[in-house]
């Protein structure tokens, strides 16, 4: 049996519905408690209400339930962050610090927290992205990721907290809806073309950036989790990727199947955000250090997506 308690916290999101059904799967299903702030669409294990923001009854519940990991998955992404910049900050910086000090005082032995692409900014250069380079994100998101990273890294080099952390690109997946994100039109664009509408892309046809199938999302972030300690040489955020395209590509792409699918390109706001982002990662100290590979490139994705959405259509 297992003696994890596995806590993730904004689980009924698009990455975290998906994150602790496998995690379920690997540790058992009353070993692996979801919460968030809302409901969870259905009832496939433990679940409880916690706010991140409510200090008090996070380090209540991670007592009582003896909780020894968190994956840190609240936050509040990157389109969405634009009209509430101060909340934003609030919820993704401080829910942070709050899990890091439960790691400081010996509560829990491991802690997962997503970085993003979009601690990349205008001074980053844009393809094939370095692991260390300038970060000047241009979003609440990406400022409150990118000081969150440094906070991690602190964490652990002061206080030897085990906090492990990846940049996840734009996450695709047929299990879940994005909200909120930049990137959340390479699912969109799927649901239109089986719902047999055309599609109305907020980026610009051209615009590229770093994206990854949800299986190799779940999958990296297992395996780094259950890398042993000493493989691990970055703390503040593994650069990871997998694929790169454009709507245009990912049209292309969906058009084979679709042929009388349309698309019409309408950036609005997101754009500029999307322009200041990486077109491509170099993640090669993820792939040297615990063996990161990605399985799923546009093609493979493309089929896997339309069979799957298909069978709930
Ligand atoms: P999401 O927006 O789908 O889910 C976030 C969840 O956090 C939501 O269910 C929301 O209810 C919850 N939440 C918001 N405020 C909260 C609060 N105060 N207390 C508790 N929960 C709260 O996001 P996601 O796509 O599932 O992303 C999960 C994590 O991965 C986030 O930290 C995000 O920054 C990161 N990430 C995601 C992507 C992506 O493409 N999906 C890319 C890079 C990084
Ligand atoms: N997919 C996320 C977003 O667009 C990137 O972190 O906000």
């Amino acid at each position: 049996m297992s003696k994890e308690k596995i806590l993730l916290t904004g689980a009924n999101g698009q990455i975290g519905t998906v994150l602790s059904a496998e995690l379920r799967k690997v540790y058992g299903t009353e070993n692996v408690i979801t919460s968030d702030i809302t409901k969870p669409k259905s009832n496939l294990g433990p679940f409880c209400f916690i706010d991140i923001l409510n200090k008090q009854r996070l380090i209540e519940q991670v007592k009582e339930l003896e909780i020894t990991q968190v994956y840190h998955l609240a936050a509040i992404l990157s389109a969405s962050g634009e009209w509430n910049p101060l909340k934003t900050w609030d919820v993704n910086f401080n829910g942070l610090l709050t899990v890091l000090n439960l790691g400081k005082e010996g509560i829990i032995d491991k802690i997962f927290f997503p970085s993003t692409i979009a601690v990349f900014g205008k001074t980053t250069p844009r393809v094939n992205t370095n692991q260390d380079v300038p970060l000047l994100p241009t979003t609440v998101y990406g400022m409150s990721k990118a000081t969150g990273e440094n906070w991690c890294n602190y964490y652990h080099k002061r206080y030897g907290v085990d906090v492990r952390s990846v940049r996840y690109p734009g996450i695709i997946g047929h299990q879940s809806i994005p909200s909120g994100g930049t990137t959340d039109y390479a699912v969109e664009i799927y649901h239109s073309a089986i719902a047999g509408k055309e599609y109305t892309c907020f980026l610009d046809k051209d615009t590229r950036l770093p994206m990854m199938y949800m299986p190799d999302a779940v999958r990296a972030t297992i395996e780094l989790m259950e890398s042993p300690k000493e493989k691990i040489n970055i703390r503040y955020g593994y650069n990871l990727a997998a694929m790169s395209f454009t709507p245009a590509e990912i049209y292309s792409e969906i058009v084979k199947y679709y042929p009388d699918f349309k698309i019409v390109y309408k950036p609005d706001f997101r754009q500029e955000i999307a322009e200041s982002w990486s077109e491509s990662i170099d993640d090669s100290e993820a792939r040297a250090d615990w063996n990161w590979q990605h399985a799923y490139d546009l093609e493979k994705m493309t089929k896997d997506m339309i069979e799957n959405l298909t069978k709930k259509s």
